[in-house]
């Protein structure tokens, strides 16, 4: 969800000239993110959508085939900027409502080897998936998955702009969760409360792929340790607390579940997102979401008669309450 303009605290930092590798605080930034997923090295980008495409053109050549959901961020939302950079073939399968892809469907997508054919490179997952109710992709699924990468030669990316809320609601260590991926790109600027960034981790040869095409898409930034520094509060202080956010999106979707009109059910919200419906013959949602805004509430209209709602650092359960009472006020209202 966006937020209102406001001020923030910036952290202090050293910094040096990151193109050059020699930005302390990027370095620290990335050593740190790096040792949180398991893998050897990791890059710091400017965001999630830099995040996915650096990954992607650092493991698939021109005309090389991905495998991922029809409900992927990467896929939905990111311009198709795989294929449009890197001349990359998405091959999309349904999403299932928690976020996963049948393996017998992935395994039934994976090229022959054929003079027709593209070939087949990466499967991308998402973790947690935004589309799908923030559902997380557990361990047992990442290991099946892995399974299949295995027996075809195939690498995994892992989409995980939300991957601490994943390993958080799991309860298991993120470098767990992430050791059969071959790369994992997560965000710093969404539960984890940092104001910019992302990073992509991964092992040393991948990473250093991964830098040159983030040079290619102008994301190599000099003096960019005044934002690592955001992150690395974000990594050391924001992971325990995002529980909170699973407990307040519980208890958002626990109130709008007892409200007329409005269909949600609490028991399917395991991370951070609420996507709830609105069946309101006066009202579109955009009319609803303006009045919730003018009640101190903001959420994102995503369609006819569906609302998302995403809680985070800040977010308190004060506001939660702030938030039923205003919708309540909205719905009573005609
Ligand atoms: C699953 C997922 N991946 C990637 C992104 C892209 O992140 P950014 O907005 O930082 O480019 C988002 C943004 O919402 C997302 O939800």
């Amino acid at each position: 969800m966006h937020l209102r303009p406001r001020q923030i605290d910036w952290p202090t930092a050293e910094v040096g000239d990151d193109v050059f590798g020699e930005d302390p605080t990027v370095n620290r930034l990335e050593a740190i993110a790096a040792e949180r997923m398991g893998k050897e090295a990791a890059l710091f980008v400017a965001s999630g959508t830099m995040g996915n495409l650096v990954s992607l053109l650092a493991h698939c050549a021109r005309g090389e085939e991905i495998i991922l959901g029809s409900f992927a961020h990467s896929f939905y939302f990111e311009q198709g900027g795989s294929a449009a950079v890197g001349g990359i073939h998405s091959r999309t399968l349904p999403n299932q409502p928690d976020g996963t892809l049948i393996l017998s469907d992935i395994e039934g997508a994976i090229r022959p080897d054929n003079v027709h054919f593209p070939r087949t490179r990466l499967i991308v997952l998402e973790n947690t998936h935004n589309l799908c109710g923030g559902y997380p992709l557990d361990l047992e699924y990442m290991s099946a998955v892995g399974d299949i990468a295995r027996r075809h030669g195939l690498k995994i990316h892992v989409d995980g702009a939300r991957f601490f809320n994943a390993a958080v609601a799991l309860g298991v260590p993120a470098a767990k969760l992430a050791a059969e991926a071959d790369s994992v790109s997560f965000c710093l600027s969404k539960g984890l409360g940092a104001p910019v960034g992302s990073v992509v981790c991964g092992r040393q040869d991948f990473i250093s792929e991964a830098r040159r095409a983030r040079k290619l898409l102008g994301g190599g930034m000099r003096q960019a340790g005044v934002l690592a520094a955001a992150g690395i509060v974000a990594l050391e202080e924001m992971v325990e607390r995002l529980a909170d956010d699973h407990a307040n999106a519980c208890k958002l979707a626990q109130g709008l579940a007892e409200m007329p009109g409005i269909s949600v059910d609490p028991g399917q919200i395991h991370t951070n997102i609420v996507y709830f419906g609105v069946d309101r013959k006066d009202m579109t949602v955009e009319e609803l979401v303006k009045r919730l805004d003018e009640n101190g509430a903001r959420m994102l209209p995503v369609g006819p008669g569906r609302i998302r709602a995403v809680t985070h650092y800040g977010i308190t359960a004060g506001d939660i309450e702030q938030t039923l009472s205003a919708m309540a006020e909205v719905a009573q209202s005609s």
